[in-house]
């Protein structure tokens, strides 16, 4: 994966790979997950969404170690006082739900009295954990509740992100999409 030098004002190839790719996962397993019961054709989708999450969690392991080494530019002047403070936290708590929702999910699987083997897209098997049959309760429910704690930031950040792009017309969303410029 090509990295550029990171620049002042947006960031860096790799930043910008990984954000995009992790949060295409993460809102398709969001959906799949959070419809499945009601919607058939969703419901048919559940391997993928194990395989999918299988996928963030290594993505994020090495968005991480990625991350440790390449800082991300500083915020743009638009970005005023509590609007720093609350993308650092909102931040860390995504870096925190892209390793627990995964993991959760993996767990209540690996748990089950009848473990069903789980396929990576058909070309290799995913160890099951080696957790006792009572973490499953548990892990069902922290997968459910995270689950929508992270369905409602999500919005909340892509709400947040059209702010600056539509209302404020600053180039806050350009630094995460090259060649977009501010509104107006
Ligand atoms: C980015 C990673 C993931 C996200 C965002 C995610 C999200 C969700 C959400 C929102 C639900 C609905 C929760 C509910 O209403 O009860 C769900 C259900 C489920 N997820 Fe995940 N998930 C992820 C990874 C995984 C992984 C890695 C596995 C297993 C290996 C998994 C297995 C399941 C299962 C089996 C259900 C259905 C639970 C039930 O119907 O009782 N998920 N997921």
């Amino acid at each position: 994966m090509a990295t550029a030098a990171p620049s002042a004002d947006r960031y860096s190839t790799g930043a910008i790979w990984f954000h995009w790719i992790i949060a295409a996962l993460i809102i398709f397993n969001l959906i799949v997950g959070i419809f499945h019961e009601g919607v058939p054709a969703l419901r048919a989708l559940m391997p993928a969404h194990k395989a999918v999450g299988i996928t963030v969690l290594v993505l994020t392991l090495a968005r991480i170690a990625w991350r440790l080494r390449h800082r991300p530019p500083p915020f743009a002047d638009s970005v005023i006082g509590w609007e720093r403070t609350t993308a650092v936290t909102v931040r860390r708590i995504f870096y925190a739900l892209m390793l627990l929702m995964p993991l959760s999910g993996w767990i209540m699987v690996s748990a089950s009295t009848h473990p069903r083997p789980l396929p990576w897209f058909g070309l290799f098997d995913v160890p099951l954990l080696p957790v006792a049959h009572a973490a499953g309760a548990p892990a069902g429910t922290t997968h459910a509740v995270l689950g929508y704690l992270f369905a409602a930031l999500a919005v909340l950040h892509i709400l947040g992100a059209l702010r600056h792009q539509l209302i404020l017309r600053d180039s806050v969303l350009g630094r995460m999409i090259p060649g977009l410029l501010p509104r107006g």
